[in-house]
């Protein structure tokens, strides 16, 4: 089978899949996400969704649409900022998207309130949409160059044991691509078709979405795929459904995609810029000088964000508006229409 297929079945398997089964997040899981970090990055994010919705003309009601929202700190987070926002909880229908029964049940919980959905429908009134970290679980297929040109990279059985090998045949598809013997590429129809679906939710609908992963932003060769389990690299093929698998987000994939469908694209902005152009400094002093004690641990949580040997340069950002709306914290990438 491809990677992709390979992967999906890993995370996503109404059984034994890695989302089905675990509730992996934190210092004491599998893997630390953004939210998790510091409470500063999701109020960053709730400012972003705020001044959306002002420039928006602040819509009565609106959805607020959380792909992938995880334990769900990230949601509670933005709500902590929409709360001191006048009129903007009481106009906001909040929707999240999320395949794992099990998260679902934990976000059922904690977000009585909400509303579960497979997409943030077209057309449904205005939308904000936002997603951390799940371009990299919509898996990637692989090709290796050889004398040839490039040959999928397939996961089979070799002596009862899975293990990797390569097409006999070449991709024609990808033969224009420049790649030294042995390169990887990858190339992920499930991130291309993401952001279609987003790009034509956000345009029929009139609002913005927000995603932030870590990815590349620009186009290039390498093996991104990825096991994690209690913060440990593994073998992708060992223990299928127990270990975290995710590969890099195709960022310059991603915003050609949505651009095709005709919403306004940014820049790819790095985390660390995003974040800052949202005001985390001025966040973090007010935290620090309110709970003096916990001024290093708050100045940790900040180098973690946004130092470029952590998250801060690796996580990528990007964001589409539909036509008229400006772009909060980030820049309309107007080079590239
Ligand atoms: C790495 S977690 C990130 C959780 C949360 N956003 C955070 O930042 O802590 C990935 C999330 O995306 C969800 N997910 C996985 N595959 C998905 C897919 N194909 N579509 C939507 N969500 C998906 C997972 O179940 C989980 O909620």
């Amino acid at each position: 089978m491809s990677i992709a297929d390979y992967v999906s079945r890993c995370l996503l398997d109404p059984i034994d899949g890695y989302y089905t089964k675990h509730v992996a997040f934190g210092e004491a899981g599998d893997f630390i996400t953004a939210p998790l970090v510091s409470q500063m990055f999701g109020e960053m994010v709730g400012i972003w969704v705020a001044e959306t919705w002002a420039a928006m003309g602040r819509p009565s009601p609106f959805r607020l649409a959380e792909i992938g929202p995880g334990d769900g700190t990230l949601m509670s987070d933005i709500l902590r900022v929409a709360d001191r926002v006048s009129g903007m909880r009481s106009a906001m229908q909040l929707v999240l998207i999320e395949p794992s029964p099990t998260l679902r049940a934990i976000q059922a919980a904690r977000f009585p309130e909400a509303r579960f959905a497979t997409a943030p429908d077209a057309g449904d009134g205005p939308l904000i949409v936002i997603g951390n970290e799940v371009l990299d679980c919509l898996p990637a297929n692989q090709y290796v160059r050889g004398e040839a040109g490039w040959h999928e990279c397939l996961v089979g059985l070799s002596d009862g044991r899975l293990a990797f090998g390569l097409s006999a045949e070449v991709a024609e598809q990808l033969t224009p691509l420049p790649g030294q013997l042995g390169d990887f590429r990858e190339y992920s129809p499930a991130q291309r078709r993401f952001a279609v679906m987003l790009a034509q939710a956000v345009k029929t609908s009139g609002g913005a979405a927000l995603l932030i992963d870590y990815g590349r932003d620009t186009p290039g060769t390498g093996n991104t795929l990825q096991a994690l389990y209690r913060h440990q690299k593994y073998d992708p093929l060992d223990a299928p459904g127990e270990h975290d698998l995710t590969q890099w987000a195709d960022f310059p994939a991603v915003a050609g995609a949505a651009r095709a469908e005709g919403v306004t694209v940014s820049r790819i902005t790095t985390q660390a810029q995003f974040l800052r152009a949202m005001g985390i400094e001025a966040r973090l002093d007010a935290l620090a000088a309110r709970n003096p004690g916990q001024a290093e641990k708050l100045q940790r949580q900040y180098h973690r964000l946004m130092s470029p040997d952590e998250m801060g340069e690796l996580f990528k950002v990007i964001a589409f508006t539909s036509a008229g709306l400006p772009m909060i914290g980030l820049e309309a990438d107007t080079a590239a229409d």
